[in-house]
């Protein structure tokens, strides 16, 4: 019976002690398995007499069923302790503040974006949309690009594959197919401003092959260039927040407006910066002109009734141009550095109440 009773003790003691669930495992085989202790003990019942039987039976059944109890015990908290261990290691603090992020800014093309429709706005113009991918009518024809013009040809415009129909779509190069959309779907009088992507294949420091133009058309009656004059002379003022703003018209030729001109400001490009109000250098900032007679025909308008005049200007060029970008094309490298820099609050919604920029 002292052996009995030692052999517990021994047992107990290396069931509590057990490190893990392999270890208390090993014990339970070298007790309870085919060849353990106890089930040797167990075995040798038989060849006792029936008198020893009688003590010894109970004396090693009860042993078999302490040392059992006492590892389902341990097994259960070895396993509460392995999962709780488990569980920590894996923990996620949900609480805990989210890793330092960059915040999120207005593109400078963007914020110019935002910045003329609050002009225009402002002057009573709508802001009317069209789409990327246009067809030769709305781009070219109905512009009064004759057919020889070479702003159709290859090396100026993205065209895509010919379609069924054997006709070739291509990436708008200007806005100005808006003017048509917006003439041939409204009644006029129209006064409308279109921003929205445009594509040239052009590439170096003041071209980009996608960039950005604002679209103006008003139709009217009795409209001259007096009223494109003042309003693009109003608008630049607006723009660049300073009253000494002077422009020029220069005589230029679009298939679509007659006369056209192109505006320039004056500015200041000693010292490697622009500056604008100030100096004897001219810079072009867009084009514009008197809505030509048959493009107001091709869409459906009388030009002794109504007549119009229709400007075009480069955004990201004048956003470059007011904030101070050397390269245009940083503007779509997508270098989170350069955003950081130039990049505008999202909460500082431009206004010309309250400030533009
Ligand atoms: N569409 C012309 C361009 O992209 C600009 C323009 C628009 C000129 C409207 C006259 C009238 O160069």
């Amino acid at each position: 019976m002292t052996d009995l009773a030692s052999l517990e003790a021994e047992l107990a003691a290396a069931v509590t002690g057990a490190a893990d669930l392999a270890a208390l495992d090993a014990i339970r085989v070298a007790a309870l398995g085919k060849t353990g202790s106890i089930s040797n003990m167990l075995k040798s019942l038989g060849s006792m007499s029936p008198d020893e039987r009688k003590t010894a039976g109970p004396a090693i059944n009860g042993l078999r069923d302490r040392i059992a109890a006492l590892i389902a015990e341990k097994k259960a908290a070895l396993e509460a302790l392995a999962l709780e261990a488990q569980l920590a290691s894996e923990r996620l603090d949900l609480t805990l503040p989210a890793p330092p992020r960059r915040k999120g800014s207005v593109h400078p093309t963007m914020q110019v974006f935002d910045e003329l429709t609050a002009i225009f706005a402002e002057m009573g113009f709508a802001v009317a949309e069209g789409p990327d991918i246009e067809d030769d009518f709305h781009n070219f024809t109905s512009l009064n690009f004759t057919p020889k013009h070479p702003a159709r040809e290859m090396h100026d415009s993205f065209f895509f594959q010919p379609n069924d129909a054997g006709e070739r779509m291509l990436l708008r190069t200007h806005t100005s197919p808006v003017q048509v959309r917006t003439m041939m779907s409204q009644k006029p009088p129209i006064r409308i401003v279109a921003p929205g992507r445009t594509y040239r294949k052009d590439s170096d420091q003041t071209h980009s092959p996608m960039f950005h133009q604002i679209e103006g058309l008003v139709i009217d009656r009795d409209i001259h260039m007096g009223h494109l004059k003042w309003t693009l002379e109003t608008f630049c003022r607006r723009f660049f927040e300073t009253e000494a703003v002077v422009t020029r018209f220069r005589p230029h030729h679009f298939p679509f407006t007659e006369p056209s001109a192109e505006m320039d400001v004056q500015c200041d490009r000693s010292g490697g910066s622009i500056k604008i109000g100030e100096g004897s250098d001219w810079l072009e900032i867009l084009g514009g002109g008197m809505v030509h007679p048959t493009v107001l025909r091709n869409c459906g308008l009388d030009p002794d009734e109504w007549q119009g005049f229709a400007f075009g200007l480069g955004i990201d060029r004048l956003g470059a141009l007011k904030y101070g970008m050397p390269d245009l094309r940083d503007m779509f490298s997508g270098d989170v550095r350069w955003i950081d820099h130039y990049g505008f609050s999202a909460f500082a919604a431009p206004n010309p109440a309250t400030g533009l920029s």
